[in-house]
């Protein structure tokens, strides 16, 4: 695809999630990621394997090292299921940015209301792309279904100049089973109803990587009803 048609496609995408995130969809997904009961069947089980997915990267964490020591960038913190746990286990410091400022705001709400120590955390509304700095690890979970392929492939070129030592994303991964269930409309059901929602072939994430000199170090799959989450761990060679 010609880079202009491709910074187009990315632009028009982001313009529509930055939308969503601050209207009706930061509402939806302040209940998924939350223990809230207003949600239904889909939405429930959409928690239940974002928390594996979560989880999973929280105990990766945890056993590699000394997480006072390391600093962390979480992109696409959405309402910090992620980066306020891993402040709670005493990461160093953690950058947390989101493209919506909604979801920021609420980030910041829920960090206040953890009692977390607000001096080791910095907020930030920003686009992925426009994120600047050097962080001993960057995590982005469950952000790149919004994009196609190429653009997501950019992304990860990008976190990788972010990352010092270690990158780790999830992505909806390309099956045929899944191209299958999208086809006849049972894949995230909810949310495909106003933002598109894409798989990614892993090849093409790995290859990303690879080309700015980071290599796969652990996998795992993480799936519940309407969810399914790649997971990918990076270190730099
Ligand atoms: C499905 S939520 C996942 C949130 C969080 N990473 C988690 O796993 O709990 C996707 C998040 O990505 C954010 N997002 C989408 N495109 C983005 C971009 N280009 N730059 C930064 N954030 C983005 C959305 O605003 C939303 O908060």
């Amino acid at each position: 695809m010609a880079s202009e048609q491709l910074q187009e496609i990315k632009q028009s995408e982001k313009a529509e999630v930055a939308k969503y995130f601050n209207g009706m969809g930061f509402d939806r997904w302040n209940r998924i990621y939350s223990d809230s009961d207003e949600v239904n069947k889909v939405q429930r089980n959409i928690r239940i394997g974002h928390q594996k997915t979560v989880d999973e990267v929280l105990s990766w964490l945890k056993e590699s090292g000394t997480l006072k020591e390391m600093s962390f960038c979480d992109v696409g913190c959405g309402v910090g299921s992620l980066c306020l746990p891993l402040a709670a286990m005493g990461a160093g410091s953690i950058a947390a940015s989101d493209i919506s400022e909604s979801m920021v705001a609420e980030t910041r709400r829920r960090a206040e209301l953890a009692g977390i120590d607000l001096s080791r955390i910095t907020f930030n509304t920003s686009d992925l792309e426009t994120l600047q700095g050097s962080f001993h690890t960057v995590i982005c979970l469950d952000v790149f279904i919004h994009y196609p392929q190429e653009a997501a492939e950019e992304m990860v070129r990008h976190l990788c100049g972010l990352a010092q030592e270690r990158l780790i994303v999830s992505f909806a991964p390309y099956t045929h089973l899944l191209a299958l269930l999208k086809r006849i409309g049972q894949f995230f059901p909810g949310p495909s109803k106003t933002t598109r929602a894409y798989t990614l072939r892993e090849k093409g994430i790995i290859l990303a990587a690879k080309e700015c000199g980071f290599s796969p170090s652990r996998r795992k799959f993480n799936q519940a009803p309407f969810y399914f989450s790649q997971l990918v761990e990076f270190h730099r060679d």
